[in-house]
C-alpha cells in the first residue's frame, strides 16, 4: 500500500491514476470535496490534515511507501514535509518519494526554497528517498479555455521562454520508480523538451485548431484575484505568486529533458502532443 499526501490536488490525482494503472494499492490523504471524488472513484481515502500527527499515524498504518506532495503556496509547507518524513521514519517505510521542484536552489522563489529545505530534511534523515523535481507543468495551461477564449493569457511576459513538463509523464515516472528497484537515494529533475514563450504557445494551439489564437499578458492584480477565487489572498500567498511571476517575467525557466527521456524510455510529450490530447479529452485534468 502506497500513501499519497496532498492527494486531492492536480499532481495527486495524476499520480493515483498512474499507480492504479499498474495495480498498486493506494491510500489517499486529502481534504475537502476532493476526498469524495476520490472515494467515488474507488480509492481508499483518509480525510485529515498533514500537520496532525494522529492523522499521519493512521495514514501510515500498513503502508510500505509514501509519495509526499506538499501544497503549492502554503507557509507551513516545510513543516508538512518534516511531519510526513518523521511519520514515515516511525513507520519504517521502504520508499519515500518527495515531490519537489526543478531548480530548488533558486533563492528568489519561495516555493523553491521550501522544497530545498524539505529535500535537506529528507536526505539528512536518510529515508529511502527518491526526489522528483518536476518542471512547470504543461497542465498549467488549459487548451480548452484558450480555444474558448481565443487567447493564451499568462501572468508574465509573452516573449520570455519557459520549459515545461507533462504531468502525465511525471506521474508515469513516479509509478515506474516506485515499482522498480534501483531508485533509492536518487534525485531526478524532470523536464520536457519545449522551451516556449506565450506567443509560441498561442501559435502551437492555433496550428492545432486551425484558427488564430492571441497571446496576452495579464496584470498581476487580476491574476491574484483569479487565483484567490475572488477572495483577497493572504500576504504569504500574494508574495509567493508575485515573486514567481516576476521571476518568470525576467528570467523564464530552463531545463533539459535527458533525465526524463532516460526514465520514460521514450521522448517526453511536447506542448503540441498535450494540446491535441487535452482538446480531444475536453479537459486537461483527464489528459
Ligand atoms: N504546478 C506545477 O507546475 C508544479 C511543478 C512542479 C512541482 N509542483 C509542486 O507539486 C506540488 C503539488 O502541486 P499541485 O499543483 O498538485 O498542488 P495542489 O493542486 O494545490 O494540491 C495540493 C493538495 O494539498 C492539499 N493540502 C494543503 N494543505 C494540506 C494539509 N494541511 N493537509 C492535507 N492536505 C493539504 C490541498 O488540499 P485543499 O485543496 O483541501 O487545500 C491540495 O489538494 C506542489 O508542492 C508544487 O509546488 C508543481
Amino acid at each position: 500500500m502506497i500513501l499519497i499526501t496532498g492527494a486531492g490536488g492536480k499532481t495527486g490525482r495524476h499520480v493515483i491514476r498512474a499507480l492504479r494503472e499498474r495495480g498498486v494499492p493506494v491510500r489517499a490523504l486529502a481534504r475537502g470535496e476532493r476526498i469524495h471524488e476520490l472515494a467515488e472513484d474507488g480509492v481508499e481515502t483518509l480525510a485529515g490534515d498533514m500537520l496532525d500527527a494522529s492523522v499521519l499515524a493512521r495514514a501510515f498504518e500498513g503502508v510500505t511507501g509514501v509519495v509526499h506532495i506538499g501544497p503549492t503556496a502554503h507557509q507551513h509547507e516545510v513543516a508538512m514535509g518534516v511531519a510526513v518524513a518523521d511519520a514515515a521514519s516511525a513507520a519504517g517505510v521502504e520508499r519515500f518519494m518527495l515531490f519537489s521542484v526543478h531548480h530548488p536552489q533558486l533563492e528568489h522563489l519561495v516555493n523553491h526554497q521550501n522544497k530545498a529545505r524539505a529535500e535537506d530534511y529528507v536526505v539528512t534523515a536518510r529515508l529511502p528517498y527518491t526526489i522528483l523535481q518536476p518542471m512547470h507543468y504543461l497542465q498549467n495551461i488549459d487548451p480548452v479555455d484558450v480555444v474558448r477564449e481565443g487567447a493564451v493569457r499568462l501572468p508574465y511576459s509573452m516573449t520570455t521562454p519557459l520549459a515545461f513538463v507533462d504531468l502525465v509523464d511525471v506521474a508515469e515516472v513516479c509509478a515506474k520508480v516506485l515499482t522498480e528497484d534501483g531508485h533509492r537515494y536518487a534525485t531526478y529533475p524532470l523536464c520536457g523538451s519545449d522551451y516556449l514563450g506565450g506567443e509560441e504557445i498561442a501559435a502551437i494551439i492555433a496550428e492545432v485548431v486551425g484558427r488564430p489564437i492571441a497571446a496576452e499578458s495579464v496584470p498581476l492584480p487580476v491574476v491574484l484575484e483569479f487565483l484567490g477565487h475572488g477572495q483577497t489572498m493572504g500576504p504569504y500567498q500574494r508574495a509567493f505568486f508575485s515573486r514567481l511571476f516576476s521571476y518568470y517575467d525576467d528570467f523564464g525557466i530552463t531545463g533539459n529533458p535527458n533525465v526524463l527521456r532516460f526514465l520514460l524510455g521514450r521522448e517526453p510529450s511536447t506542448m503540441s502532443d498535450y494540446v491535441r490530447r487535452s482538446l480531444a479529452a475536453g479537459n486537461p485534468n483527464d489528459s
